[in-house]
């Protein structure tokens, strides 16, 4: 078994071809000895920042409700039937970080974030499902899962958040520290605390066709370049002056034409979009920086790493960076690629780089999207 696997002995490329996108998998100690990245304290703490994203869903006297953070006030330990959610703990956290960066033999354009969730006993969100693909590990304490593949996804009305409105779960497991369960999206699911219990979701980032479509057009309106301004030296008298005619019809479209996106298009729109951090997300900067030629001198010596906020990627001949693109030369690239895929530089790796790049290197430093390692 691999050191660092979180799907127990199966291989990423089995669990990739029989259940990925197909059908649910529970994994008994898919993380064996597995201890919650975070303390409930803690998870309690980012939940009360107005840098995170945190929801409190309560279901007291059969009354759902919902409220977004920040949480300064959780209802009492004692008291049953609420639950605590809390987004991006992996932004927050090194353990979180490292515990989502196991699951990197999925892309990173696909990953998302890592959620915790606090609940007291039988607590839980109620019946629902995701539109994206979820694994849900057992942090700490039992949950209990019903689960099940029905057609009927209609949703209850008048809720402040998504619940079936029939649920009808065919399996039900209880999960322990360790044990993971994996659910494609649209699966009906509803996990009900057994006990006090923390689980973890490690959750996928699927964008809507629309909603990359239309990205996509914004990303075009900020690069189109059309010179000139509509003109028509050889016009005819009207018959008709209130129609549009066909050779005026017919020279816009000439002009569109040249609109039209090339691959470098969608690959510079792709990698800016999916590198793009999410609003919430703020960068620590340096509070005292070290000068460049420190900063140069310790890289040289300790080599660098990404900050865990950072997300880059890379296509072709393009490196992105926190929704920011680079066209470096080969040797550049090359080394910018081992950063995107390892998250950190060697010493070598650094003594290698060009000019261009170490001023580059030093910004993101100065930004705190990057650190000595
Ligand atoms: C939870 O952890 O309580 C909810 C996670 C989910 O159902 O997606
Ligand atoms: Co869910």
């Amino acid at each position: 078994m691999k050191k660092h696997s979180v799907l127990g002995a199966m291989q990423p490329r089995e669990f990739l071809s029989t259940y990925w996108q197909k059908k649910p998998l529970l994994i008994r100690q898919a993380i064996p000895d597995f201890q919650p990245p975070v303390t409930r304290d803690a998870l309690f703490s980012l939940a009360s920042r107005d840098d995170v994203e945190a929801r409190l869903i309560t279901n007291f006297n059969k009354q759902w409700t919902m409220q977004h953070g920040p949480l300064g006030q959780l209802p009492a330990l004692t008291r049953k039937n609420w639950t605590l959610l809390v987004q991006g703990v992996n932004l927050h956290d090194d353990q979180a970080d490292a515990l989502l960066n196991r699951f990197r033999f999925i892309p990173d354009a696909r990953l998302d974030d890592l959620m915790i969730s606090y609940a007291t006993d039988t607590g839980g969100v109620g019946a629902h499902f995701d539109s994206y693909d979820v694994f849900l590990l057992q942090a700490q304490g039992q949950r209990r899962w019903c689960i099940g593949a029905q057609q009927d996804l209609s949703l209850r009305e008048d809720l402040p958040l998504k619940i079936l409105r029939n649920f009808t779960p065919t399996q039900e497991f209880v999960l322990n520290p360790g044990d993971m369960l994996y659910l494609p999206p649209h699966y009906a699911h509803e996990g009900i605390a057994v006990g006090e219990c923390m689980t973890c979701s490690i959750g996928f980032r699927a964008p809507s066709w629309q909603e990359l479509g239309e990205a996509f057009m914004n990303f075009m309106a900020d690069s189109v370049e059309l010179p000139g301004r509509y003109a028509d030296p050889g016009l005819q008298p009207a018959r008709r002056p209130a129609q549009i005619g066909a050779d005026m019809l017919g020279r816009v479209a000439t002009q569109f034409k040249k609109l039209a996106s090339r691959p470098d298009d969608i690959a510079l729109f792709l990698g800016e979009y999916l590198s793009e951090p999410k609003p919430n997300v703020w960068y620590d900067a340096p509070q005292s920086p070290l000068t460049a030629g420190r900063f140069a001198a310790g890289a040289r010596r300790r080599g660098l790493r990404l900050h865990r906020k950072t997300r880059m990627l890379y296509q072709g001949k393009f490196i992105f960076i926190n929704g920011e693109s680079l066209l470096p030369v080969a040797a550049d690239r090359r080394l910018l690629q081992a950063l995107a895929d390892q998250r950190t530089a060697s010493p070598d790796l650094i003594a290698a780089a060009s000019t261009d790049l170490r001023e580059s290197l030093y910004q993101w430093y100065r930004d705190g999207w990057i650190v000595l390692a």
